[in-house]
């Protein structure tokens, strides 16, 4: 059995960066080689490790397993089936891609060559989203009524600036894709498909620097009956101020809150309580702005773990598609 998991990255900006880290970090694990378009970013690439800037010469290398694609959001699914076709299993940050149609064609690569898809959705990991997912697994809310969806966000001009994809329709894709997946992903992991969706986008306040919008309010329904509101906005002044999910039950009320989904903020429940959950400490540092919970660690120790142990993958494409089917089914109910 192998023990020790050969890994490359393509793209090296933000979040390259962390895979590297946490790869480095994991015993199990060894960063092989880096790619990235923009040949400065070799600078920051560590000693010992291959740097590219053509991704198919570092798949041709043929000497690693997996490839993490952290490349910007339309690049998702030509580099993950590149790595797919040269052998490789493949991480996918998130959105996996901008379209349902991009991730099955993904997914029949994965099939195709017998290679595993990991889509990135750390924020599952987070104690509070554990906690809440171990209740309604059980069944202890019982019929779940409501779930409110709040993603209160501050993306301000510096975060745009400098970048040829963030707030690009086609690069980007969107809010719902860049900043607010990762709610989608804890709505849908929590809560179950979605059927139906309408609401209402503006872009109030970034209307110089995107092509998208910075505001939305929808109406959901949920496969399970649920009524579900999803709010979200990049214009909460000069800083995050909340990403929450409240779930209003038969059996209880629990907030899941803080700004990323870092807290037990409320609870009511018939049963047991949980157990207080407050993590401030976490999230991603980016200097200019604030990301989601760090939990990228492991994101990389379920990669070992499947591969190694055999162990489940934690969020399979399957579910990755889903999530990007709930953010096609939410822009399509609106004009943008
Ligand atoms: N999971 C999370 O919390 C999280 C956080 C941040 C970003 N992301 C996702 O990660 C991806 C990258 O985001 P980022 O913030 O790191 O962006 P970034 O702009 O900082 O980095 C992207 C890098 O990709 C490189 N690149 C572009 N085209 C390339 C190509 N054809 N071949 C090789 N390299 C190429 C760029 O030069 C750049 O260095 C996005 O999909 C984003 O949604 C996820």
């Amino acid at each position: 059995m192998q023990q020790n998991i050969r890994f490359s990255i393509v793209g090296f900006g933000n979040i390259g960066r962390r895979h590297g880290v946490q790869i480095q970090n994991n015993p199990f694990a060894t960063l092989v080689s880096v790619c990235d378009i923009d040949p400065v970013v070799g600078e920051h690439v560590p000693e010992g490790v291959a740097f590219y800037t053509d991704l198919n010469a570092m798949l041709q290398a043929g000497n690693t397993d997996v490839l993490c694609v952290c490349t910007p959001n339309y690049l998702h699914e030509a580099h993950t089936i590149a790595a797919m076709n040269a052998g490789m299993h493949a991480v996918v940050e998130k959105p996996m891609a901008l379209s349902v149609a991009e991730c099955r064609n993904m997914i029949a690569a994965s099939e195709k060559n017998n290679k595993i898809i990991f889509a990135v959705k750390q924020n599952r990991y987070n104690p509070p989203v554990q906690e809440v997912k171990k209740l309604v697994a059980a069944n202890q809310l019982g019929a779940v009524y409501m779930v409110q969806v709040n993603c209160f966000w501050n993306r301000g001009d510096a975060y745009y600036s400098g970048s040829d994809w963030r707030g690009s329709k086609l690069k980007d894709g969107g809010c719902l894709f860049t900043q607010f997946s990762h709610f989608v992903d804890i709505l849908y992991y929590i809560n179950g498909s979605v059927t139906q969706a309408s609401g209402a986008v503006e872009n109030f306040g970034h209307t110089h620097n995107t092509e998208v919008e910075d505001t939305g309010s929808f109406i959901m329904k949920g496969a399970n009956g649920s009524i579900i509101n999803f709010n979200f906005t990049t214009c909460a002044y000069n800083s995050n101020m909340e990403g929450s999910i409240t779930i209003f039950a038969e059996k209880g009320t629990v907030k899941i809150g803080g700004q990323y989904l870092n807290t037990i903020e409320y609870q009511q429940l018939l049963g047991e309580a949980l157990p207080p959950i407050n993590i401030t400490a976490k999230s991603n540092n980016y200097g200019l702005y604030q990301g989601s919970m760090s939990n990228h660690d492991k994101v990389i120790q379920n990669v070992i773990d499947v591969l190694i142990h055999d162990m489940p993958v934690m969020t399979s494409a399957a579910e990755g598609l889903e999530v990007v089917g709930i953010i096609e089914m939410m822009y399509q109910s609106v004009q943008r």
